[in-house]
């Protein structure tokens, strides 16, 4: 063989094993996308509820709202209350005090910003604030 041609089988014989690598990362990258794409597919069926999963039932307090309420109040609303909250929204009995006295709904739906809206930082994705509603509606369910 003269070296020329024996440099390009060499060199062939190198690209076709890039081509078999990128084939096989390809068919990995496709693994991966359809186990992605059937996940969120089945997280993505609603059952009805308004809370946007599937769990299938009311609203209640365990599943829907008490992490809500952790993420978005318990900073200033803990127990004892900080930054000049003036009370406590740790427990399910004391959101459920808010939430008859119509307290809670009222100082969530104010507009961003308005004073005694909350959380004061900006207000809830709606989607939030609608399931909140719901669950005051549906007769704040504790389980
Ligand atoms: C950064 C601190 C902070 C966070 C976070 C916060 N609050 Fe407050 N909250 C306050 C303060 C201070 C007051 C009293 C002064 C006022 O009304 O602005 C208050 C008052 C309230 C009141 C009484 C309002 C009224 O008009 O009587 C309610 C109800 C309330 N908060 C609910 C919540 C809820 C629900 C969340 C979470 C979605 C939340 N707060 C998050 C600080 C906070």
């Amino acid at each position: 063989m003269r070296p020329s041609l024996k440099n390009k089988v060499q060199f062939n014989h190198k690209i076709n094993n890039m081509k078999k690598n990128i084939r096989f990362i390809l068919s990995l990258l496709l693994i991966f996308a359809a186990a992605c794409t059937s996940d969120s597919e089945s997280d993505l069926i609603d059952d009805g509820n308004g809370d946007g999963d599937n769990n299938g039932g009311p609203i209640t307090y365990n599943a829907d709202i008490r992490s809500v309420i952790s993420s978005a109040c318990l900073g200033c609303h803990s127990s004892p209350p900080r930054n000049g909250a003036p009370f406590a929204l740790t427990t399910y009995d004391l959101v459920v005090t808010r939430a008859q006295n119509g307290s809670l709904l009222t100082a969530i739906s104010r507009q961003s910003g308005s004073p005694g809206a909350m959380p004061p930082s900006g207000r809830l994705p709606q989607a939030t604030i609608d399931l909140i509603e719901q669950w005051i509606d549906e007769g704040l369910l504790e389980e």
